[in-house]
């Protein structure tokens, strides 16, 4: 039971990792490989795919929210240059809610879901350009949420191929069903509190590198390594010591996590864009802990070097998932109040027992 491990802690039609990974029962590999994002998003929260207008209005929608409130840009402004990304995302949300909060009776949920969802981004690039280069740059933009993340972080248009790869990672991180984050956005959600302070939950437990933060550690440890031998010791080693290594091993996927085919097949796209030297080494760790270790990688192994081939900043890796898995979180909190009782467990308890106060 530790760690809840193998528990069922409730119910949910959103997403289902038995018998292959599916987003409300589309196979992930045919939405990652066919569907754009935004299309994905809007299944996710409304529960079927969308027409050929409401996507177009859905997607205009996510755009207008691209320009950010004042007290929102003031926030980021004010924010010291070694903040984490993963706390601008969070203080970018805490700015959001302050500016349009969300109806005590949840009435505008739906808008403030879009305008969550269209303005991560933005935030994201706002302070990376204000930090980075001094720059307040104009956020409007009528590109795809992939295009625009490749295209306003990198400063050029990217090729087809990469704006794919980035869009199909959105969709592989958008969704998983009780993984730490969504749940314990799912306890906020219990509490009637409001979608922000869900979405806030969720990127705090997202953080920790059990969860979102093992795309940028697998990544590191790839490129500590000039040939496959070097990175074959080194991950014995680890054994030998019974450390982990990033990027392998998953709660409920014991032999094979379904993203990573997928993402092993956008990363052989990818490496002629970057050293295939690093798929070399990369394939020979995936290979040698499966053989050792029994472990499969998860979709943060790969996941690491795809964005490294897209050439992205390595500390946007784990704020990438929260553009994404931001869906995830909202569709359960909005499931979570649709049927609502508060989540609140009991403990075993195995403290001291029962004594008189004597003060010490
Ligand atoms: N490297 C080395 N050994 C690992 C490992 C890893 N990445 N992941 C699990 N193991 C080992 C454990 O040490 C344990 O060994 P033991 O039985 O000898 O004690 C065994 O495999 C079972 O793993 P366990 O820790 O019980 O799995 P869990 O379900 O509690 O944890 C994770 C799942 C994902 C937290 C865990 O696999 C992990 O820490 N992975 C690395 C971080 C990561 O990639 N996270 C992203 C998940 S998508």
């Amino acid at each position: 039971m530790e760690g809840l491990a193998g528990v069922v802690a409730g119910s949910s039609a959103i997403c289902n990792t038995h018998g292959g990974l599916c987003y409300r029962g589309y196979p992930i590999e045919e939405l990652a490989l066919r569907a754009e994002f935004e299309e994905v998003a809007y299944l996710l929260l409304k529960g079927d795919l969308p027409t050929e207008g409401a996507l177009r209005e859905f997607k205009q929608a996510l755009q207008e929210y691209r320009e950010l409130p004042c007290i929102v840009q003031q926030v980021l402004e004010a924010l010291p240059i070694s903040t984490h990304p993963m706390e601008v995302l969070k203080a970018g949300v805490v700015a959001l809610g302050c500016a349009q909060p969300e109806a005590l009776d949840f009435s505008n949920q739906h808008a403030c879901a879009l305008q969550i969802l269209g303005a991560l981004p933005a935030i994201l690039i706002y302070w990376h350009h204000y930090h980075k280069h001094g720059k307040r740059v104009s956020l409007g933009s009528e590109l795809g949420m992939a295009h625009y993340l490749l295209e306003y972080l990198r400063g050029k248009k990217p090729l087809e191929i990469e704006i794919k790869a980035m869009d199909s990672m959105l969709t592989l991180y958008a969704e998983h069903e009780f993984n730490a984050s969504t749940y314990a956005n799912r306890i906020t959600a219990s509490t009637l509190s409001d979608l922000y302070s869900c979405v806030v939950t969720g990127i705090g437990t997202l953080k920790g590198r059990l969860h979102g933060g093992a795309n940028e550690l697998a990544i590191a440890f790839i490129l500590r390594f000039h040939s496959v031998e070097e990175a074959l010791q080194e991950v014995d080693r680890l054994f030998a010591n019974k450390e982990k290594i990033m990027g392998f091993g998953h709660r409920i996927y014991k032999h094979a996590d379904p993203r990573s085919a997928v993402g092993f097949e956008l990363v052989q796209q990818l490496k002629h864009l970057g050293d295939p030297k690093l798929f070399e080494i990369a394939v020979a760790i995936r290979d040698h802990v499966k053989q050792k270790k029994g472990l499969p990688d998860n979709i943060d192994f790969f996941g690491g070097l795809i964005y490294h081939y897209l050439r992205l900043e390595r500390l946007y890796y784990t704020p990438f998932f929260v553009l994404s898995r931001v869906v995830g979180w909202m569709a359960h909190a909005f499931e979570q109040r649709a049927h609502n009782r508060i989540i609140r467990p009991t403990s075993a308890y195995i403290g001291a027992p029962k004594r008189p106060f004597v003060r010490a």
